[in-house]
């Protein structure tokens, strides 16, 4: 996969959790153009162990002398996150890729309802900078779980005003996801990024009031989390990989020396799909991408984020 080396030209404590990381290029051209809601998968080196961590972008989509991302820091970050806290400052070097939008806003939607939970709000950023230069009809509902979590706030209140609205959790503020989805014109899209019981909840109540599929709209990329160890064959490169507890299937192949496809890496886009060949035990899908009849056939497995309980499992790579 092709990348673009990148200097960080800024880096600001947002909140508590989250810092806000400015790139430049490192050979001083403009960056590519993206569309509100586009991620890079940010490539960092730790210790040897290189992590791929995907980041919506921030920044104006009108601008692109510069690239934008937030960082939350996990608390049970397996070393992403928490590298980018602690070891990336001003004038670091480190590699993205070209953007690539999972979240793209709807062209020919009336309205458009987006609502976003803690580090959730990032892909809207950009998507709002779009929607404000359209001109489009748009509301942006934002809970988080205390003032000082609030990232951005204060700057979408004075960009956003009345299109607006914060919930603030510990103040008890909640959203009426009913009442704001039972009153929607036709047409209107619904966008949700965030935990996973607000997605859940949002994509729910939007279907049970009978809001179309294609209006419903989510972005909630999986972290590759730990599990047992295993090993896996790979067919055509004809090599044996051990997967360790702490590593995705897709990291370990990488690490391999065996190029693979993935775009989101977090179990939404199905890029890295492999079909599996030979298997003697579970497959563990924790992906959002295969059907569930997919999943059960066992023929198929995404493994940014899946994983396997077997003595012996063989990948067609
Ligand atoms: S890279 Fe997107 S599902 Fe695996």
């Amino acid at each position: 996969m092709s990348m673009i080396d990148v200097k960080v030209a800024a880096v600001e404590q947002v909140t508590p959790l989250v810092k806000h990381f400015t790139f430049v290029r490192q050979d001083g051209l403009a960056f590519p153009a993206f569309s509100g809601g586009s991620h890079v998968v940010v490539s960092m080196n730790v210790g040897g162990r290189v992590f791929r961590n995907p980041y919506s972008l921030m920044g104006s989509p009108a601008d692109t002398s510069a690239y934008h991302i937030s960082v939350r820091k996990q608390e049970h970050s397996r070393g992403g996150s928490l590298f980018m806290h602690e070891s990336i400052e001003v004038g670091s070097s480190l590699q993205i890729t070209y953007p690539v939008n999972l979240f793209a806003l709807a062209k020919k939607a009336h309205k458009h309802i987006l609502i976003a939970g803690g580090i959730g709000i990032t892909p809207f950023m950009s998507q709002l900078f779009d929607l404000h230069r359209l001109n489009a009809n748009f509301e942006l509902h934002y809970a988080y779980r205390s003032p000082e979590h609030g990232a951005f706030a204060d700057q979408l209140k004075a960009s956003y005003g009345s299109q607006l609205r914060c919930y603030t959790d510990s103040q008890g503020g909640r959203i009426d996801l009913l009442a704001l989805l039972s009153k929607q014109p036709l047409g209107t899209h619904v966008y949700v990024c965030g935990p996973n019981p607000m997605v859940v909840a949002v994509i729910e109540t939007a279907k049970n009031l009978g809001w179309p599929d294609n209006t419903i709209h989510s972005e909630q990329f999986l972290s590759p989390g730990v599990g047992e160890p295993f090993k896996i064959h790979l067919k055509k490169s004809e090599i044996e990989v051990h997967v360790p507890a702490d590593m995705s299937m897709l990291e370990a192949i990488e690490l391999a020396g065996v190029e693979a496809d993935y775009l989101c890496r977090g179990g939404v886009c199905g890029r890295c799909e492999v079909d599996v060949l030979e298997s003697d035990g579970a497959l563990l899908h924790h992906d959002h991408f295969l059907t569930d009849a997919e999943k059960a056939s066992g023929k198929k497995i995404m493994p940014c984020v899946s994983r396997a309980r077997c003595q012996k499992l063989v990948l067609d790579l």
